[in-house]
């Protein structure tokens, strides 16, 4: 627990540095921060909300967020805009949510499996195969008749869920052999997000379920701690895994959401007005990134093949079958289970 303090105030130290170098603040404009997209400068308004983010400056949800941000300033006739921090340069997705919960960073984009650690009945929303389209996803993520009141229920840990984006299609890709059935993942040690059920998907599906922050995995696969990971094509393509991992199996196991999340104390300092624009302008983040992704998904798997990567199609029913038991094991309430039966029911 110690140790968990003294690592939290650490990287918000780190951030502190980060920050006040890339000049963005209350009431100045900043300057040379990251334009998420491509652009000279960063956004002017009152107030520079801080959006946290491990991928690049181009994926869908970036853009989406610089361009609700714009569109926010115009609205709130310049009282506030958003800039997106890239590439983990707040740190790993685990780093933000703390940082978020102390008011450190303003926004954050996280996947599902860390708020487990928070709610678990997230893992509802993050379980193997319990999507059948990205279609299906976005139909559920954002409908308050299905979610309930689980976005709101980390608020007494300083968290609220704004709302979720999809994020692709998951699937496995190692250095050593095309993924045909479940016992090719035999010995394979596979990068996970850093979630308990995860890791047991993983060694479920055949393989050993290694957990770790995104920014290390090609280090670990390039040095041989690791012989694989698994995400969607365009980290893959993205983050040149194909380098040192060229076999890419469509097992198409998980589509985990990214959430917006951010801490009560800052959504709720805006006015009732102000709240409800950017509300509004957050659907319209939804569909521009959900286009976005579709897009960068088929063009990531030319630029892997480009770069040498293998893609092969499994049948994917042993997969399904094997990580059949983890329902039971993660479903272990009345509200996760209500959660997922309403998340299939929309499936039918
Ligand atoms: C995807 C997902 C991220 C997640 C990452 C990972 O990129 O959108 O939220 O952090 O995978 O595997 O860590």
């Amino acid at each position: 627990m110690r140790l968990k303090k003294m690592v939290v105030a650490g990287t918000a130290a780190l951030v502190a540095v980060a920050l006040t170098a890339c000049g963005s603040g209350f009431e100045a404009p900043a300057e040379g921060g990251t334009d998420a997209a491509g652009g000279a400068g960063a956004p002017e308004a009152e107030t520079v909300f801080k959006v946290a983010f491990n991928q690049n400056a181009d994926q869908p949800e970036a853009v989406a967020m610089t361009n609700l941000g714009e569109r926010l300033a115009e609205r709130t006739d310049g009282r506030y805009t958003l800039e997106v921090f890239p590439n983990e340069t707040l740190g790993a997705q685990k780093d933000t949510v703390e940082l978020v919960q102390s008011g450190t960073v303003d926004f954050a984009l996280v996947a599902g499996s860390l708020l487990e650690n928070f709610n678990p009945d997230f893992v509802a929303l993050n379980l193997p195969y319990v999507y059948d389209s990205q279609e299906h996803q976005e139909a559920v993520l954002n409908d308050p008749e299905i979610t309930g009141d689980l976005f709101s229920s980390i608020e007494d840990q300083n968290l609220r869920v704004l709302g979720g984006f999809s994020a692709g299609v998951r699937s496995v890709y190692n250095s050593s052999h095309p993924i045909e059935k479940p016992e090719d993942l035999d010995g394979l040690k596979i990068r996970v997000m850093e979630s308990d059920t995860n890791t047991r998907m993983l060694d479920l599906m055949g393989g050993t379920g290694t957990p770790m922050g995104q920014g290390e995995v090609y280090t670990a696969i390039q040095s041989g701690v690791l012989d694989g990971g698994e995400n969607n094509e365009s980290i893959y393509a993205n983050l040149k895994h194909a380098e040192v991992a060229p076999y890419y199996s469509y097992t198409k196991h998980l589509m985990i959401p990214d959430y917006l999340i951010t801490s009560p104390a800052v959504f709720d300092a805006m006015s009732e007005e102000d709240r409800a624009v950017f509300l509004e302008e957050l659907q319209v983040a939804y569909e521009e990134s959900s286009e976005l992704t579709t897009e960068i998904m088929t063009e990531s798997q030319a630029a892997a093949e480009e770069a040498g990567a293998q893609f092969n199609e499994p049948d994917i029913e042993p997969f399904r079958k094997a990580v059949e038991p983890l329902l039971d094991e993660s479903l272990t309430t009345d509200t996760a289970k209500d959660l997922y039966d309403s998340v299939r029911a929309a499936a039918e």
